[in-house]
């Protein structure tokens, strides 16, 4: 049967990809960064699964807030990086893992979550530069990915706690996935950020700390948390954090910390990452 192995928890800031594609890791501004992810990727090389789950939002690239769906699964064979506006950014294509997606949204409709479903998607950011993240600069992507749009754009938006049960909803799918393939969840987004309106530039080190330590310690915590709370304590696109639900969910009732980075600033907001493996014997 299918496995799930470890979750990552990371934002997804553009100007991550950007630097990298530009030449510019080693710059002042950026260097810090790209040391602090430096055991993140040895992680990563010594830890690759057959197909990583990622949760993420598009912000209006592929799809338009006039058809923008709660929950999305990509079943394609092929995603390309999008045309944010200056260009798709020069990455590999994304593998799908459509066998396995199929699966997922068969079971999520059967466990109640009445998914969308798309074939044909670009992939924005929020996708691509995780990816960038954990794997650097590779000629193909060594993992296939089964693409998971959560709408976190356009109110009304999902409770940070149906995020949670959809993360447990695919926990359960993958464990009755009848081939033997490893699994990643990565949820990408936040941590703490406000890109525009009065309060921009919002940073909040204390929140964004609990909520990583509550990713341990109490996840329940994390999914009790309000819109009004992330959007008060974390700024109005801190609310991308609801995303990491659907990673932990989608892990043992224990996990265990193996790797934490948190860096301010990066862009607009606080830099977060975690790497949580689970625990061999608690519950999925
Ligand atoms: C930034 C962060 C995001 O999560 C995003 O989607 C866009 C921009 C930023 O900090 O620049
Ligand atoms: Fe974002």
């Amino acid at each position: 049967m299918a496995k799930i192995v470890a979750g990552m928890g990371t934002s997804h800031v553009p100007g991550v990809g950007a630097a990298m594609d530009n030449g510019k890791t080693d710059e002042d501004y950026w260097k810090p960064l790209f040391e602090g992810l430096v055991p993140l990727r040895k992680w990563h090389a010594e830890n690759v699964p057959d197909v990583n789950i990622i949760v993420f939002n598009d912000h209006a690239t592929s799809y338009s807030l006039n058809n923008y769906s709660t929950f999305t699964v990509g079943v394609g064979e092929r995603f390309k990086p999008a045309d944010e506006g200056w260009g798709a950014r020069q990455v590999p294509d994304m593998r799908g893992s459509p066998e396995l997606a199929w699966h997922i949204v068969e079971c999520l409709m059967a466990d109640e979550f009445d998914m969308a479903v798309v074939a044909d998607v670009d992939l924005d950011h929020g996708l691509t530069v995780p990816l960038s993240i954990a794997y650097d600069q590779p000629d193909e992507w060594p993992t296939e990915v089964v693409p998971v749009c959560v709408n976190v754009i356009q109110h009304p938006l999902p409770t940070a706690m149906r995020c949670y049960k959809l993360g447990q909803a695919i926990g359960r799918a993958v464990a009755s996935f009848p081939k033997d393939i490893t699994v990643g969840v990565w949820g990408t987004g936040g941590l703490s950020h406000q890109l525009g309106g009065e309060r921009v530039g919002v940073v909040n080190p204390e929140f964004d700390t609990a909520f990583l330590d509550n990713l341990t310690a109490d996840p329940l915590a994390n999914a009790k948390l309000t819109h009004t709370d992330f959007i008060r304590d974390a700024g109005c696109e801190g609310v991308e954090m609801i995303m990491w639900n659907v990673m932990r969910g989608a892990l043992s009732d224990r996990v265990e910390e193996v790797f934490r980075f948190y860096h301010v600033p990066v862009s607009a907001t606080a830099y977060g990452a975690v790497i949580l493996e689970n625990v061999q014997g608690s519950n999925a």
